[in-house]
């Protein structure tokens, strides 16, 4: 099958910059969701027709299975169609879909291409109880199919008729080359209607088929800021239905944003207000509290991430216990019952098992060993405004509240740091290392005084 995507419109009421197809639903480009559910039908030619933005949109999608056609002006849905026809198999039928509408299901689409066959002519239709703006579908007494009337086009009683179309169709792929070689733009609105390839099918005799989708919501396009948000909610509840299904306890299904892949193991609770982004797995038994941000990152079994986290391409080891108020930035590696508190920043670190950073700590390019025990308001200088250098602490180090550790910097295999060391210099295995201004009483001292006002 060839399918074709209409992308070249300018999406005038989106008041943006950003081609419209590019406006992201669920985190991605609605048009990327369009691709991706053409991928399901194993198309042998998938062409986007690009007109308004085109580069950006090029760049956007790019990728070996997807050919671009440009279509300069933007003179009707015909004329985006025709752009595309010199990449087009003749021996396979032809699939149109739009790149902004980006919620049909691949089910609608196989059953709209199986009723159609080799031979002909299907539309994906809906009934609405409000057809106002879109094409309607006229059909004869016997009930076939015999042309669409655009709405600008319609009399009052084909205004009347409330099955439309989606705008999605299907048909043989030379009897379409044809029909549009010799479509004309006059109409109400001056353009080169793909629609009026139907009137051409059925004077020629080919059978016109319908399909319907599942839902109305999947054949929803989006025109404007207040249709993409509506489609994003209604996204997003799809996904928080599956993951249900799936026996995921949300705490409110209308309150999660996945944006990417979230996949689940059993037992897991995510409360209110989360958003997870791009590849997010969480093992058996993971609670999630409310508020949190997690980005390409892998929770193990029974690890419990309490509120408001920010959690970034990172992975926990099984039964952590992570925040509240915890960041975990790009290459933090925690091992197995691993505590980080609040107010705790990891990054490109390594913490072994049992080892815990309870409060106000700043843990940077270091490798933590076991059951070592970090100090609130401890971190790692890891930084000396041009060069990044690494903290090791071995397993068993006790580093007490308040210590900087200048990295490079190495901490032995049981040492105990003192509170409020400034450490420069590697730290020996098992003894007491401190940095610290000796303490002093001034006994002569008097707290100065605000004189009364007079
Ligand atoms: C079209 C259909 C109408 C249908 C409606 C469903 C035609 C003539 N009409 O109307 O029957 O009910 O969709 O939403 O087909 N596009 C291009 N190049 C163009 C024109 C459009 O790429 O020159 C793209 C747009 O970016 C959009 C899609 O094609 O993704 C549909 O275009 P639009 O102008 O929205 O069509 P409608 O007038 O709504
Ligand atoms: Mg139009």
């Amino acid at each position: 099958m060839n399918i074709v995507i209409l992308a070249a419109g300018m999406g005038k009421r989106m008041h943006s910059d950003l081609p419209k197809v590019l406006h992201p639903v669920a985190g991605r480009p609605m048009l990327a969701h369009v691709i991706d559910t053409a991928r399901t039908l194993s198309p042998s030619r998938l062409v986007v027709v690009v007109g308004h933005g085109a580069e950006r949109v090029r760049e956007a999608v790019a990728a070996d299975d997807v050919t671009f056609a440009e279509q300069a002006q933007q003179l009707g849905t015909g004329h985006a169609v025709m752009q595309a026809l010199p990449q087009l198999d003749d021996n396979q039928p032809t699939l149109v879909l739009y790149g902004d509408v980006p919620l049909t299901t691949a089910a609608t689409l196989k059953a709209l291409v199986e009723a159609a066959g080799n031979t002909r002519f299907g539309v994906l239709t809906v009934e609405m109880p409000d057809p106002t703006g879109y094409g309607r579908i006229v059909r004869d007494a016997a009930g076939s199919i015999v042309r669409i009337v655009e709405q600008k086009d319609a009399s009052e009683a084909i205004r009347a008729i409330r099955e439309i179309n989606t705008g999605i169709i299907v048909c043989p792929t030379g009897h379409l080359r044809r029909w549009l070689s010799t479509l004309g733009n006059d109409n109400a609105q001056g353009e080169y209607y793909l629609t009026d390839t139907v009137e051409r099918a059925a004077t020629e005799g080919i059978d016109i088929v319908s399909a319907q989708p599942a839902a109305l919501w999947e054949t929803l396009g989006v025109n404007s800021k207040v249709q993409l948000a509506e489609v994003e909610r209604i996204h997003q509840r799809n996904l928080a239905q599956r993951l249900l299904e799936a026996g995921v306890t949300l705490a409110d299904p209308a309150r999660i944003d996945v944006r990417g892949e979230l996949t689940c193991g059993r037992d897991v609770s995510i409360d209110i207000g989360c958003v997870f982004e791009g590849r997010v797995h969480l093992g058996d038994g993971v609670q999630i509290g409310a508020n949190c941000v997690i980005r390409n990152s892998s929770i193990d079994a029974g690890a419990q991430v309490q509120p408001f986290c920010h959690i970034d391409s990172a992975k926990i080891g099984a039964d952590g216990r992570i925040g509240p108020y915890a960041r975990l930035r790009p290459g933090t590696e925690l091992g197995e019952d691993v505590h980080i508190g609040n107010f705790v920043e990891v990054k490109n670190s390594q913490v072994a098992a049992h080892s815990k950073a309870n409060h106000l700590a700043y843990v940077g390019d270091a490798t933590v060993g076991a059951r070592v025990n970090i100090g609130a308001g401890t971190i790692t200088c890891n930084y000396d405004g041009a060069n990044k250098f690494r903290t090791v602490i071995e397993d068993d180090v006790f580093i007490g509240s308040d210590t900087q550790l200048v990295a490079p910097v190495t901490v032995r295999r049981g040492a105990t740091i003192g509170a409020g060391t400034t450490l420069t210099k590697e730290a020996p295995a098992d003894k007491l290392t401190l940095s610290r201004a000796k303490q002093m009483t001034l006994d002569a001292w008097q707290r100065p005084v605000k004189k009364p006002k007079q």
